[in-house]
């Protein structure tokens, strides 16, 4: 059977619209992190920050994460931030092939930008924060992702082709 795909990567790399065609050419169920942090907390990932701050919300991912170790079938969108904590790279080998989405980071910016919905983003440049952070956490994707695909110049449709492809060949690591 085909392994669990875990789909990591910056705000705006198009994890979500990915996962959702990713799970339609498996026929895996797509999961998305934070929308199981807002169905378990009843309030949006904005407000979540906005009341407990963000070490609360990543408590909350981790416990999600956690839960989903065991479970087979799925197609995993993360946060952009659920690669920070050692201990979830480490979960995330456990639940499937990990796959780093990554895109220029001009491009990146202009998707992250444009919901409006990212807290981390509410700054006074949020440009400079968005670099900052990316290339902070760069180290952690690189670390836990079994492949990194360059999705800069791809529609979604073909991102998520090359991802299938490119798990096709990770399979080994799932099996025996
Ligand atoms: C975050 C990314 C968001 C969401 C939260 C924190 C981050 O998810 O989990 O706002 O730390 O990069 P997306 O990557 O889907 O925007």
């Amino acid at each position: 059977m085909l392994p669990n795909i875990i789909l990591i990567g910056f705000m705006g790399c198009g994890k979500s619209s990915v996962g959702r065609r990713l799970a339609s050419l498996t026929g895996h169920r797509f999961i998305d992190t934070d929308e199981q942090v807002v169905k378990a907390e009843k309030r949006s990932i904005s407000q979540i920050f906005a009341t407990e701050g963000e070490t609360y919300f990543r408590g909350v991912e981790n416990q999600i994460l956690e839960d989903l170790v065991g479970v087979a079938g799925i197609v995993l969108s993360t946060g952009g931030g659920v690669v920070i904590a050692p201990e979830n790279r480490a979960i995330l080998k456990k639940i499937g092939i990990v796959a780093w989405i990554d895109a220029e980071p001009d491009i990146l910016f202009e998707r992250a930008s444009r919901s409006g919905k990212r807290p981390l983003l509410k700054t006074e440049d949020p440009r400079a924060t968005f670099d900052t952070l990316r290339e902070s956490r760069l180290d952690a994707y690189a670390e836990a992702a079994d492949f990194r695909l360059d999705s800069s110049s791809l529609v979604h449709d073909a991102v998520a082709q090359h991802l299938l492809d490119e798990v096709l060949r990770h399979h080994h690591r799932f099996e025996g």
